[in-house]
């Protein structure tokens, strides 16, 4: 059996004609040795029944949000972290545009608003609706947020017409998969150390010195390392975000918590990737009870200087281990990120630029560039950060030969 072999599928089937094809992909899928998560819209049911699709999957087909038998609540964040891959197949215009735009009103949309593992889309509709600048926008968004088009081929249609819009044959969805996860598992044998998030440093019971880092950057990266054969340890701040259960996650709070825990595993490490906004400042004294507004007009706050977790492990690093940085600037980017490259001991290191829109903190985007000690400079478009994370490790993988 090849690659597809115990990975778990979640295949999303919405109202087409090509819904007869799901049950195809479900057979072959499932005689790769792929474990097949059916979820479908109310409309696709009118195209295939459950029936067929849970003997073929082995697997009750999920498609409302309540069990209409005893009540339970189908998880689509549970779907969503069990998942290696979601295949939307047969994808809709009217799925493709509601996906693009958030509109969760069935299981099949609110389990791929979760969705954790890469989705691929595989279009089936009309020629005129797959030409329509209302669905090229939609693919192209998804596309943009690291979404892989399956593109669909030209022949003839449902409607007898002949043109582009017929949704590819499910040997050519599986041969997709199949390159996707063969091609990926080129970190096996890995292990990699991650900091991530922020930290946050207490000044009392209430309050903390913080700043803007979700941790989507380095989640982003864990998922997609784990994908690709790693062992991740992520060590991560205060995030709400949450990496794929296949990821060994380390929770810590403040800049000395996430030293001491990235310490623990650094020796194990071959990669370690420093991801985190570490607060570089923490005040002298914690007061153990809440500071009252009534005592003081004005109040001091001493700072003392946190470790430098990068600097400090990039002091000892291994020669056989690969340590790369990331560097926030405003500006004077390139020199900056050179500069701290060389003072931390970096192998490379990521620039993220604050002057490029949609860049950085906050944004589901991101614009990097890569340098290595090597002198190479790899410069990237604006991307959603799932994709950004593909570039940061076919970067390191490829430096590591
Ligand atoms: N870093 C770290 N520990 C710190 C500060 C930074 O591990 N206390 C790491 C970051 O995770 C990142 C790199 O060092 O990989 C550069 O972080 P950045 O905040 O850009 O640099 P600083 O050294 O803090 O410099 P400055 O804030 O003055 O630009």
């Amino acid at each position: 059996m090849g690659v597809l072999r115990d990975k778990h599928i979640v295949l999303g089937i919405s109202g087409s004609i090509a819904a007869y094809k799901a049950a195809v992909l479900t057979r072959l899928l499932v005689r790769q040795g792929a474990e097949v998560q059916i979820v479908i819209t109310p409309a696709g049911k009118e195209f295939i029944t459950p029936i067929t699709l849970s003997a073929l999957s082995s697997r009750p087909v999920i498609s409302e949000f309540f069990s209409g038998q005893d009540g339970t609540w189908n998880s689509h964040v549970d779907i969503g972290l069990w998942a290696d891959a979601m295949v939307i197949a047969p994808a809709t215009a009217s799925t493709i545009g509601k996906m693009a735009h958030g509109v969760a009103d069935n299981m099949l949309l609110t389990t791929y608003l979760s969705m954790k593992a890469p989705v691929f889309v595989a279009p089936a509709m009309d020629l005129d609706m797959f030409a329509h600048p209302s669905t090229t926008d939609n693919l192209d968004l998804l596309a943009q947020r690291g979404n892989f088009i399956i593109e669909p081929q030209s022949g003839e249609l449902a409607s007898h017409l002949i043109g582009k819009g017929r949704m590819e044959e499910p040997e050519g969805i599986v041969a997709v998969l199949e390159e996707f996860f063969s091609s990926t598992l080129d970190y096996e044998g890995k292990r990699v150390v991650i900091t991530a998030g922020p930290t946050h440093e207490a000044i009392d019971p209430v309050r903390f010195i913080g700043n803007h880092s979700t941790g989507r950057m380095g989640i982003a990266l864990a998922d997609e390392l784990v994908r690709r054969g790693a062992h991740v340890d992520l060590i991560l701040g205060p995030s709400a975000l949450k990496p794929s259960d296949a990821v060994h996650v380390e929770r810590v709070t403040t800049a000395e918590e996430m030293l001491r825990a990235t310490e623990a595993v650094i020796d194990t490490a071959d990669i370690a990737i420093f991801a985190a906004a570490v607060a570089d400042y923490r005040p002298r004294i914690k007061h153990t009870e809440k500071i009252k507004r009534e005592h003081e007009t004005e109040l001091d706050l001493e700072l003392v200087r946190n470790p430098d977790i990068a600097a400090t492990l990039g002091a000892r690093k291994r020669p056989d281990q690969f340590f790369v940085g990331f560097a926030l600037e405003s500006n004077a980017g390139v020199d900056e990120a050179k500069r701290k490259m060389q003072a931390k001991g970096f192998n490379a290191i990521v620039l993220n630029s604050l002057q490029d829109s949609g860049a950085g903190f906050g944004h589901e985007t991101n614009k990097v560039t890569i340098f290595d000690q090597e002198g190479s400079i790899e410069a990237y478009e604006l991307k959603s950060k799932d994709a950004v994370a593909r570039d940061i490790a076919s970067f390191i993988i490829k430096r590591l030969g």
